[in-house]
């Protein structure tokens, strides 16, 4: 025979024991339960202009807690269930450790350099230990409770004078939105930045949660990405990148400017300790200017509407059941001595005003799907084989109704977290309002504290009612479509001032 022939035929067969081996993974793969689904479109006609943690909890009702989507061209996972979300991240968190690629998130990553939208690599995990020890550490959240006691004080003011005006009836909705949109951007960009500046970063923070459920064709249908062209998709995000820049730009240069002549170091806000990181030879990598602008997009990104979504709701919920109302107030009460503004000092004290936190986010994470990852390689997830490149979405939303887990889970009782050790750091599988895992949230020491202090000062400060004519069943609990799930309804409240000599 002939002796090229004879060298080949080990890899011929070596060849054809590949593609059995994948034929077999692919048909394992198909029996995953998994809604009936129509050519080339797969499963999106169930999903889309829907709100997508409501639709995939109605699906995972009829087809189980772990689901196969077909979205496009992508397969996705869907896991409906703690116990799963448990088997997932204990086995394979490092194998489903990194985000999807898109065309979105590249831009939302500054082209993989930030945490949140990066793929996982050595990139992400320098970012995401430097955000850990240099900007969301306990020592610096709690270095800025200055800034935020500023802040809470604006606030109050604002409230204050709002209600002052007309009827008495404020947009709480609208006042909180600029009020965490305030407290952001100081903390991350430093308080030069202007009003209009603000609302611009406020306008595009909301847009990226409504981009993230938007379906770019190249990203789900490859070979029609010429649509994105023809659709304007492509543009439009040309736009709102090209708006990034631009803010970034000033940014960057203003905060130059800014250390020099001010404090002669760059070391009071994020972008100032960033920049200054930048020269920092023991740092032991280069912090590039796309590092830094994806950083500070991260932060603005993950920590605006995701805050601001928890106190809105953290306010309707109190509206909704005025006896939880009265335990808050008495306990902040009991508390308090006559003191005008309430300080973080006080917070460790306030364990009824924690309880109701973690319920409010129990029954409305702010992110429902948490964010989406996908598989590096193939696994197993309840003896299914699950090909590489898998995506992966975790459904918290359905965790926090999940009547295996928590008792009567649609009511609204604080108390179920007293004397119980359940938390939302990571290791409570059905309690992850902040993800778990690897890619768990850095920022929620940082939430945690703003919501806490904003609740406590608008409580201690102002009693909260309905505008009259308006009762607690005319209150729409249904939230946003995007990635974000705020409520959708504006929240007008009445504030009346208390004395605060409780
Ligand atoms: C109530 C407020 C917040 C909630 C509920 C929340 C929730 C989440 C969730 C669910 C994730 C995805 C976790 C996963 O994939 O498993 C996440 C990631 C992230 N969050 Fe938050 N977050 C909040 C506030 C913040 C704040 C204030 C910041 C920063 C200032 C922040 C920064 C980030 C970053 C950088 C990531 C990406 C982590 C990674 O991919 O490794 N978040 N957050």
């Amino acid at each position: 025979m002939n002796p090229t022939l004879l060298a080949a035929i080990p890899i011929i067969y070596f060849f054809f024991l590949l593609l059995a081996r994948r034929k077999v993974i692919s048909q394992k793969a198909a029996l995953l339960p998994s809604p009936p689904r129509l050519p080339f479109i797969g499963n999106l006609h169930q999903l889309l202009g829907s709100i997508l943690h409501r639709s995939l909890y109605k699906l995972s009702k009829k087809h189980g807690p772990l689901m196969l989507l077909h979205l496009g061209a992508v397969r996705t996972l869907v896991v409906s269930c703690p116990k799963i979300a448990e088997e997932v991240i204990r086995n394979n968190d490092l194998l489903f450790a990194t985000r999807p690629k898109s065309k979105l998130m590249d831009v939302l990553s500054y082209n993989k350099n930030d945490i949140a939208f990066a793929q996982y690599g050595e990139s992400w995990r320098q970012m995401k230990k430097l955000a850990r020890t240099h900007l969301l550490s306990s020592q610096r959240v709690k270095s800025m409770s200055f800034d935020r006691a500023e802040e809470v004080s604006l606030l109050l003011e604002k409230v204050a004078d709002a209600a002052s005006r007309g009827n008495g009836v404020i947009c709480l909705t609208e006042i909180l939105n600029s009020y965490v949109t305030n407290v952001l951007t100081k903390m991350v960009l430093g308080s030069w930045i202007t009003k209009e500046k603000k609302t611009l970063l406020s306008k595009l923070s909301h847009e990226s949660s409504d981009l993230l459920h938007k379906v770019f064709f190249e990203d789900f249908f490859p070979n029609l990405k010429w649509l994105d062209v023809l659709w304007g998709s492509d543009r439009k995000l040309e736009d709102y990148k090209n708006k990034w820049d631009a803010l970034f730009e000033e940014i960057i240069k203003n905060h130059g400017h800014e250390s020099k002549v001010v404090n002669g170091k760059n070391n009071t806000y994020f972008m100032g300790t960033l920049l200054d990181l930048q020269n920092d030879s023991s740092l032991g990598f280069v912090l590039t200017n796309d590092h830094i602008r994806g950083l500070a997009m991260d932060m603005i990104i993950a920590g605006i509407d995701t805050t601001f979504a928890t106190l809105d709701w953290c306010m309707t919920e109190l509206i909704r059941n005025p006896e939880v109302m009265k335990k808050v107030k008495d306990e902040l009460r009991k508390m308090t001595h006559g003191e005008d503004i309430i300080s973080e000092e006080l917070l460790g004290q306030l364990s009824y005003l924690k309880v109701f936190i973690k319920e409010v986010i129990r029954l409305h994470p702010p992110a429902p799907l948490l964010l989406p990852r996908e598989s590096l390689q193939e696994c197993q997830i309840q003896g299914y084989n699950i090909p590489k490149q898998t995506r992966l979405v975790i459904n918290a939303w359905a965790f926090g109704r999940d009547k295996s887990y928590w008792e009567a889970p649609e009511q609204f009782k604080p108390e179920r977290f007293f004397d119980s050790t359940v938390d939302y750091k990571g290791k409570d599988f059905y309690f992850i309002p902040f993800g778990v895992g690897r890619r768990i949230c850095p920022g929620m020491d940082f939430a945690m504290v703003v919501i806490e202090i904003t609740l406590a000062n608008l409580l201690h400060r102002f009693d909260w009612s309905l505008p009259s004519g308006i009762t607690i069943k005319d209150m729409d609990m249904v939230e946003h479509g995007g990635a974000i799930a705020s409520r959708k309804q504006k929240l007008e409240l009445v504030p009346i001032a208390t004395s605060c000599k409780f």
